[in-house]
């Protein structure tokens, strides 16, 4: 039918696998998913496990690396990532180009790819002192870069990282610190903040990671390759769901449609509206990282006196679906980011930065899975066939 007889001529059978339903792109040691019992696991080790015990900068070592590292590996990992979270000044006049209220993800993107002329000494992929270079100046820039990119957007001063203070810290006072003013660290977000990167920081062949690989096996730097991913996780299905949640929670909270109302036109399927944060290509059961998000956001709220309504209303959102047989049918659970946004808000970042803090917990995963993927002798240049519809060989007018 669809043109298969020419591709069988010169290939052999092609599978015709839209989405990528059903086809493997990799050999991967880093994270385990069960989507039928909510399983998610890195390196073997449970993820909740990991969000109640560990770190962000123990998980990035354990997702990089292979293993939980010792206190004195841990230490140097630190040190090493400390001592890069500066930007080349030259950078820094890099912001100045885009307009005043740019989103900080296309911001993110550029300037991350950007990083790849700075240092010609981290962009061979079969170099180990290359990768290792990029690996812990991407760690340490990134969220620089990200503090940058929402200090622009809100036309404030950037502040220079401050590296006595941790990743996670550093983010923080450079998001909401003032030059020549003290910021007050509040232990219990920077706890919060840490948990939330470790729940994002990998989740095997997601779309993001999955471009990653796909731009890095044409042997493109890490730089580059994590640029694209970025720009993969930009998009509403994917990491961008957590600020397209507030948007639809605050739709209702306006009154502008009633939770019933809403949820009989995402039934519906009128204009393709969608339950956001809601669903999951390997999820068939409750994300096991929104059952953690949803316990954080409960203590959370609590005691910053976030959005009590907003909350509320996810709330009855959740309780209508998971007793809806549409969901149900269709085992539509909440995703990890049905209830971050609310978090994220109440730390005090506006909503368009939430798919920054995404992509800042996904970095490590996205690292990880990149030098999987160089280290793999099997690796092959990622070229997927087609099925081709279209018109047969005609000829040019006059011909
Ligand atoms: N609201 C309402 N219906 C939904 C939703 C939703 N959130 N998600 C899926 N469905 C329905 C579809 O309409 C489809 O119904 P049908 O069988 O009657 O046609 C069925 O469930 C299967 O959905 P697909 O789109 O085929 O599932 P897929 O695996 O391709 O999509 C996705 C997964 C993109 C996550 C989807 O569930 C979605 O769009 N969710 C909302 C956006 C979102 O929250 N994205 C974040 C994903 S997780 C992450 O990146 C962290």
């Amino acid at each position: 039918g669809l043109g298969i007889a020419p591709l069988l001529k010169t290939t052999g059978a092609v599978t015709y696998d839209p989405g990528f339903m059903n086809t493997a792109n990799a050999q991967s040691a880093i994270t385990y998913i069960d989507g039928d019992e909510g399983i998610l696991r890195y390196r073997g080790y449970p993820i909740e496990q990991l969000a109640e015990k560990s770190s962000f900068l123990e998980v990035s070592y354990l997702l990089i690396y292979g293993e939980l590292p010792t206190q004195q590996q841990l230490s140097d990992f630190d040190t090493v990532t400390r001592r890069h979270t500066l930007l080349h000044e030259e950078l820094r006049d890099f912001f100045g180009g885009f307009p005043r209220d740019a989103h900080p993800m296309p911001v993110l993107s550029s300037a991350v790819s950007a990083l790849s002329t700075y240092y010609p000494d981290s962009l061979d992929p079969f170099n180990k002192d290359h990768v290792e270079r990029s690996t812990y100046r991407m760690l340490a820039k990134v969220p620089t870069i990200a503090a940058y990119a929402y200090k622009k957007s809100i036309g404030q001063p950037m502040l220079y990282p401050d590296n006595n203070l941790t990743l996670v810290e550093n983010l923080l006072r450079g998001c909401f610190g003032v030059p020549a003013e003290q910021y007050e660290l509040d232990p219990d977000i920077v706890k919060a903040l840490d948990t939330l990167l470790i729940l994002h920081a990998d989740h095997e062949q997601n779309c993001s990671t999955s471009t990653v690989r796909l731009v890095g096996s044409s042997q493109a730097n890490l730089f580059a390759s994590v640029s694209a991913g970025i720009n993969a996780l930009y998009g509403p299905a994917h990491g961008g769901a957590n600020e397209a949640v507030l948007g639809m929670l605050r739709q209702i909270q306006s009154g502008d449609v009633s939770p019933e109302t809403f949820m009989e036109k995402v039934k519906n399927k009128e204009a393709g509206v969608r339950l956001m944060g809601f669903g999951h290509r390997v999820y068939k059961n409750y994300d096991p990282r929104a059952r953690v998000v949803k316990g954080l956001a409960d203590d959370l709220l609590a005691k910053l006196g976030g959005d009590d309504e907003l909350f509320d209303i996810a709330q009855r959102l959740e309780q209508k679906a998971l007793e809806d047989d549409y969901f149900i049918e269709r085992k539509l659970y909440p995703n990890v980011d049905f209830y971050t946004g609310l978090i994220y808000k109440a730390m005090g970042f506006p909503e368009k930065m939430f798919t920054v803090l995404f992509a800042l917990g996904r970095l490590p995963g996205w690292i990880a899975q990149w030098r999987e993927m160089i280290e793999d002798p099997s690796t092959k240049i990622g070229r997927p066939r087609q099925i081709y519809i279209g018109e047969p060989e005609r000829n040019y007018p006059g011909v």
